[in-house]
This record gives structure tokens, C-alpha cells and sequence, in this order.
């Protein structure tokens, strides 16, 4: 297998990854990136492939698991029932009791609410040129996953600071201050939600946390440990993904010219998770020997699967780097594939689908202010600022 070196941190590459992804996938299904130390699926069959294949998950190995700092208990207390981190039979077991709480029904509901918020925050916008990102690509999914958990308005940006503080654990390098915050927004989180499930336990109202509650298989029903790691993973994994996946659509939009509108809005939208998603690298475990891609893998290895490089992939995608939402559709990899694919790809859909058309529609002017930039971030690719006007 062929090895490559790329700095995660390069301001070059975070600006634009794609072409590190062609020249690893011009030497296989299969490359190794020498700063991760990690085998990676670069081509669009091998991400397909491993998404699927259940010798490989997202759960660590039993004899891979190393005691947790105490510092970071309150973290990991969260992370030890979400389903992004378990595998089969829990996984299977949390998923299917939150998918009958997230339904479809529940989901198309919000239609009207999201065009509402949408339009209302145009109305704020100032006269000149506005950051788009906190002016409405942010306040979109965090005000709707807190209307779909019941939690008032008013909380959102509290949900928002929680939130930013744990997700930062993901980055490549923390520090203790990013590990105390971390932890004591988890711990924060799991108060304030104990409390709140406890009242919806008492009377429980039309909202998805008292569905959540009362979800139920055979007997079966989520613990309070499951429904605090649940909101807090709905909250986590679905506002910063949707806030950049609006923000890189925008600008692709703008800058191509190509039009939304509300009837072209689904190829359009399905166009910007594979042209420019903000999502790149997911790992998975070897849970026994493998052998793929003419690679063998052993029980422990850590592997990457770069979707960002499997949506790019020529043999899949003509001229893969141009935005063309005419092309003949096929499955991208935005929201990942197989058991963990995404939970609120329905949702993030309908958030773009129905916002995206409704800022076209009523700034027709509207052109950047300055050429945007990514944010000096791998783990997350949007932009640090989206400067327009109209
Ligand atoms: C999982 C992307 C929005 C909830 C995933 C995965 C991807 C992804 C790639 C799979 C990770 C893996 O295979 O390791 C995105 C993108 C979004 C988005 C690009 C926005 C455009 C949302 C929203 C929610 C959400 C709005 C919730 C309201 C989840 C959950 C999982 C997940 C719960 C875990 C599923 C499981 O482990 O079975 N997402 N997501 N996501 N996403 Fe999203």
C-alpha cells in the first residue's frame, strides 16, 4: 500500500482537501496517511464497503479500552450510552427504540416552522454586509432541534455553548482547559436534562422527548442515562454538520451562480453534501481478521474512512470537482452509510431544502462580501466567516 504525508493542520489543505484525495486515491482503494497512522478508504468502493461490513464499528475493542481520567468521567459517562459509539447489540437495541420516536411525520411537521425561522431571521438581517453563519445558518438547526427535544427558545444559545465545549473534544489536539470544559458541560448538560426528563416523565407533552420516553419495544424503553445521551447526541451531531453543510452550500451557490429554488431544492441540496459536506473522517475498529483491498487487517486496527475523498471519486462522479446538481444522481457518502448512517439526515434535509430556496428567493441580489474561508479545522470543514450582501 502506498503511504502518504499531509499535515491535518496545513492551512493549504484544510483550505481545500480534495486534491490530497485525488493523489492518494490515484494509488488505490486503500492509502496510508502518515500522520494519522492509519490505513485509510479513499475510493468510493472501499468507503462503501467498509461502512457495511460488520467486522469492522465504531465501538473500541474490550481489551483497547484504557481507564477514563477522572477529570473526564462526567464526559464520558454521556459517551459510554450513545449510540455513535456502540456497536451491535446496543447499538441496534438504541437506534431502533430513537428511530420510533424520529419519525417521518414528526420530521415533515417542522416544514412550516423552519420556513417561519427562516424568513424571520432574513427580516433581522442589518443593511450591508452580514456573516451569514451566525446570522442564519446557526440559529436554524440549534432553535429546531431545541423546539423537536421541547426545550424552550430561549435555551438554544445555552444548548449551543454545552454543545461547543464537548464537541471540541474531538479535535486533534486538546488541552486540560478544552478537557474541564468538556467535562463540565457534560455535567451541566446531564443535570439540566435529568431534571427535564424527570418533569416530562410527570406529564409528558407532544414533544420528541416525551416520545423518547415512551418509546418502547417489546418491554423495552430507554434508561435516563439513554435519553440524556441521546439529546445530547441529537444536539451534538446535528447542529454543527447542518450549520456547515448550509454555510459551504451558500457559498458554492454563490459563487457558481447555479440557482435553488423550492422544486430544485432536493438534487441541489443532495449536490452540496457530495460536492462539499463538512464531515471528512470517520474511524472504525478491525473486530476480527480481514482482508480487504488486498489488505490485511487485524483485530485492533484503526482505520479512516475519508468520505470527503469517496464523494470526489471520478469513477463514481464525471469531473467530480465541478458542483453540478443535473448529474445523474448516485449515493454519496454526506451522511455516511450502513448501521450508523445518519439518524437526522431526514431532518438536515428538510433544514436546507426548505431555507436554502426561502434566502434566495427573497435576496435575488445577493453576492459574498469577500471570498470565504475554511476554518484551520480538519475534523469540521466550513467556513470561519460567510461576509455577504445584497
Ligand atoms: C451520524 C453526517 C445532521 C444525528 C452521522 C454520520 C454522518 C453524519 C457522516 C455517520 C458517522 C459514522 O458513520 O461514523 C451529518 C451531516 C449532517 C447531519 C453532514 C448535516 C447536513 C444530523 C442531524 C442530526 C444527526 C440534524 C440529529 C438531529 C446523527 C446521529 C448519528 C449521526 C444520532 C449517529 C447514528 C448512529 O450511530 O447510528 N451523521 N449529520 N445528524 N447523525 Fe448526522
Amino acid at each position: 500500500m502506498r503511504r502518504f504525508s499531509q499535515s491535518p493542520t496545513d492551512p493549504g489543505f484544510v483550505q481545500d482537501p480534495y486534491p490530497f484525495y485525488h493523489r492518494m486515491r490515484a494509488g488505490g482503494d486503500l492509502g496510508y496517511w502518515d500522520e494519522y497512522g492509519m490505513v485509510c478508504a479513499v475510493s468510493h468502493r472501499a468507503v462503501q464497503a467498509l461502512l457495511r461490513d460488520r467486522r469492522f464499528g465504531r465501538e473500541i475493542p474490550a481489551e483497547q479500552a484504557r481507564p477514563i481520567p477522572e477529570h473526564l468521567a462526567p464526559f464520558y459517562a454521556i459517551e459510554a450510552h450513545s449510540m455513535l459509539e456502540l456497536e451491535a447489540p446496543r447499538h441496534t437495541r438504541l437506534r431502533g427504540l430513537v428511530l420510533r420516536a424520529f419519525t417521518s411525520r414528526r420530521i415533515a411537521a417542522l416544514g412550516p416552522e423552519i420556513a417561519a425561522l427562516a424568513h424571520g431571521l432574513i427580516d433581522a438581517f442589518p443593511d450591508g454586509p452580514v456573516d451569514l453563519l451566525p446570522a442564519f445558518c446557526q440559529p436554524i438547526p440549534v432553535i429546531v432541534i431545541a423546539r423537536l427535544l421541547g426545550v424552550p427558545d430561549a435555551m438554544a444559545p445555552q444548548l449551543l455553548a454545552w454543545s461547543n465545549a464537548m464537541v471540541a473534544m474531538y479535535q486533534a489536539r486538546r488541552s486540560r482547559a478544552i478537557e474541564d470544559a468538556a467535562a463540565q458541560a457534560a455535567a451541566d448538560f446531564a443535570t439540566f436534562l435529568s431534571d427535564y426528563i424527570a418533569e416530562r416523565r410527570r406529564s409528558p407533552r407532544d414533544d420528541l422527548l416525551s416520545q423518547l420516553i415512551a418509546a418502547e419495544e417489546q418491554g423495552d424503553r430507554l434508561s435516563t442515562e439513554e435519553l440524556i445521551a441521546t439529546c445530547v447526541l441529537l444536539l451534538n451531531a446535528g447542529h454543527e454538520a447542518t450549520v456547515h453543510t448550509m454555510g459551504n452550500g451558500i457559498k458554492t451557490l454563490l459563487e457558481t451562480g447555479h440557482p435553488i429554488t423550492a422544486e430544485s431544492a432536493a438534487p441541489v441540496c443532495e449536490e452540496i453534501l457530495r460536492h462539499d459536506a463538512p464531515l471528512h473522517l470517520f474511524t472504525r475498529y478491525a473486530y476480527e481478521t480481514a482482508e480487504l483491498f488486498g489488505h490485511r487487517f487485524a483485530r485492533g486496527d484503526r482505520l479512516a474512512l475519508l468520505l470527503g475523498a469517496a464523494n470526489r471519486d471520478p469513477a463514481v462522479y464525471a469531473d467530480p470537482d465541478r458542483f453540478a446538481p443535473t448529474r445523474e444522481a448516485r449515493p454519496h457518502h454526506g451522511f455516511g452509510g450502513g448501521p450508523h448512517f445518519c439518524v437526522g439526515a431526514p431532518l438536515a434535509g428538510l433544514e436546507l431544502q426548505t431555507a436554502l430556496p426561502i434566502l434566495f428567493a427573497r435576496l435575488p441580489g445577493l453576492r459574498l462580501g469577500e471570498p470565504p474561508r475554511y476554518a484551520d479545522l480538519y475534523h469540521f470543514h466550513g467556513l470561519e466567516r460567510l461576509l455577504a450582501e445584497s
